[in-house]
């Protein structure tokens, strides 16, 4: 045990994580940056192993030296690179990025997508909390053989941010102009009345409003939006 305290959306992401993982054998947080995330699941939720990367060495120094200093050294590896470069997934593997654009992680899973092998690829599961670009990281998972398994929102401190859970299916899709924006499972759970969700859509048409001045197609979606 430790006396790490995620914040509110961190902790979302982990159980959203540890959900999706039966054996949790490992979870790699990429983009780990102080290393809490991988911390409190080594700890508290049960996975064997983590592997952290960061692209600074600073914060990669810092989760290092938290590591050891709550003795989990030998169960967690902290590597200084881009995303998952020069690191191999693993069967079963839990993927963490939250905190980075929306395009980086389109990247970062691109290349990854690219060494390893379709059927690995398959029991792998991916939990993002992109900051910003979600729509673009939609369509990319959709347009590249993912299904989104998952959608929620989080609030803390008057902010909402979604968290997409997704794995690799071989199945290409193309999602709707409001799926794409909306999120195809939040709308189901906005028409389902969800408390959050709802708050949250009428925060994106608020700001889909200001953006629709200057971005054809996101007013194209909003012109075809019937709710
Ligand atoms: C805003 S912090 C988020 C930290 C933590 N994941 C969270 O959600 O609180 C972003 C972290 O990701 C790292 N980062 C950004 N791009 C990265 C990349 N391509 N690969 C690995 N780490 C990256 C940054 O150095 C930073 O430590």
């Amino acid at each position: 045990m430790n006396d790490i305290k995620l914040s509110a959306r961190l902790q979302k992401v982990l159980d959203t994580a540890s959900s999706y993982s039966s054996e949790k054998k490992r979870i790699i947080d990429v983009g780990s940056d102080h290393g809490h995330l991988a911390a409190v699941a080594l700890t508290n939720k049960g996975f064997e192993r983590a592997l952290l990367t960061d692209i600074h060495e600073d914060p990669a120094r810092k989760s290092r030296d938290l590591m050891k200093g709550i003795g989990l050294d030998e169960r967690s590896e902290v590597i200084c690179t881009d995303g998952l470069d020069g690191a191999s997934l693993e069967d079963g593997d839990v993927v963490v990025m939250a905190g980075l654009g929306g395009n980086n992680m389109v990247d970062i899973i691109g290349r990854a997508m690219s060494v390893t092998g379709e059927e690995l690829l398959k029991t792998v599961t991916w939990v993002l909390q992109p900051q910003k670009s979600i729509e673009i990281l939609r369509s990319f998972l959709c347009e590249s053989g993912f299904t989104i398994k998952d959608e929620s929102v989080i609030s803390e401190r008057g902010i909402y941010y979604p968290i997409v859970a997704t794995s690799y299916s071989g199945q290409k899709s193309v999602l709707s102009l409001y799926e794409k924006y909306y999120g195809p499972i939040l709308i189901r759970k906005h028409e389902m009345e969800d408390e959050t969700t709802k708050e949250y859509f009428i925060r994106l048409d608020h700001s889909y409003e200001l953006r629709a001045r200057g971005d054809r197609e996101v007013k194209t979606m909003l012109e075809e939006v019937v709710r």
